[in-house]
């Protein structure tokens, strides 16, 4: 299960932020190993500050932990020729990292594995980053010899996983009274891109749009809605418009009511817990707004259903020839791309890890 992580604990903030600065797949940086750990010293106060007041870290090792176990039982039972299943986690940024995971698979004698992203939607910057790492590893034998890899590198419009984020969005409308809940807009919010990335052609801004797009019409287009970005950070551009400004110009349009919905991450993170509910939230109020969230699907089971058949599914049509071990999506590089690691890697996981 790859994602990026978040510092369990509040001392752990800052190899967190060194290891973040320090993927030239997510931000390339001149002089990037002399850059990361002085901008990691610099932001640290401030995020430790941050993941104190949202409980003293991140959820997300919690919930993968729990979405990885319940998921690998299920499967078991969906896929029993391909059982025993288990989860492991191979987190970006924060502990358990990919190489301690490809130790762990290797003393445990993994023969099959599937990378499975935990990013619904494609990024260069997040799901590429983490193969990009796996690959890395993969190749120099660390996961063990003679793995034979598959990847579930996309599915942001899986009808389980609409399902679960519309069956929040429904419980956090019914918070709203009956007479006033047709006018709630939704405001799907996903975590932003610098344009530098867009305009390369990443696929990340098309799939955020179609889950939107499926979500919409799951709930039978029963509110106005807006996708909007969030955690835009540094001085470059970013894709807009961003989460906080939407809200304040709702306001300022006479809205009265909103619905924060997180549509890219599995589980709740600092942006969820910080920068929606303590930060954004809080600002529209002050602007008259009643704003709720829709809760993150951390331990849905509609959800955990979702992630296990989608595996039980890559599974059956890995093993019966009906695709191959990538989707085909996923062979396309940026047209923009000027990452070597990225066709290598590529190349790599379409050959099953050879
Ligand atoms: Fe998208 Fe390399 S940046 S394939």
């Amino acid at each position: 299960m790859l994602n990026m992580g978040g510092p369990s604990t509040v001392p752990e903030t800052h190899d967190f932020l060194k290891n973040l600065f320090s993927d030239g797949d997510l931000i390339p940086l001149p002089f990037q190993s002399l850059l990361a750990p002085w901008i990691a010293r610099r932001r640290t106060p401030q995020i430790e500050k941050q993941y104190e007041e949202i409980g003293g870290g991140s959820p997300i090792l919690h919930y993968t932990k729990l979405q990885g176990e319940r998921m690998a039982a299920l499967l078991d039972e969906l896929s029993p020729a391909t059982a025993p299943h288990k989860a492991y986690i191979a987190f970006r940024y924060a502990r358990p990292l990919t190489d301690e995971t490809a130790k762990q698979m290797k003393a445990d004698g993994v023969k099959r594995a599937v990378a499975f992203t935990q990013y619904p939607q494609y990024s260069c910057s997040t799901t590429g980053s983490s193969l990009n790492e796996l690959y890395r590893r993969g190749k120099t034998g660390e996961v063990g010899d003679g793995v034979e890899w598959s990847v579930i590198d996309r599915w942001g419009t899986h009808p389980g996983f609409i399902e679960a984020v519309s069956q929040n969005i429904e419980r956090a409308l019914a918070k709203f009274p009956e007479e006033k809940r047709k006018n709630v807009v939704l405001l799907f919010s996903a975590h932003s891109l610098p344009m530098s990335v867009v305009n390369r052609g990443d696929p990340y801004i098309l799939e955020v749009s179609a889950t939107v797009s499926a979500v919409m019409d799951r709930l039978g287009h029963s509110n106005p809605y807006r996708l909007v970005w969030q955690s835009q950070v540094g001085p470059s551009a970013w894709m807009g418009m961003q989460t906080g400004e939407a809200l304040k110009g709702l306001a300022r349009l006479g809205h009265k009511e909103a619905i924060l919905v997180p549509i890219a991450f599995t589980s709740d993170h600092i942006e969820t817990l910080y920068e929606l509910d303590l930060e954004y939230a809080k600002e529209a109020k002050d602007h008259g707004m009643d704003v709720q969230r829709a809760e993150s699907l951390n331990d849905s089971p509609v959800f955990i259903r979702a992630i296990a058949d989608l595996a039980a599914s890559h599974l059956k049509d890995c093993g019966s020839g009906k695709s191959g071990p990538t989707s085909v999506q996923m062979g396309l590089r940026c047209p923009g791309c000027n990452n070597a690691t990225c066709g290598a890697q590529k190349t790599w996981f379409a050959r099953g890890g050879r």
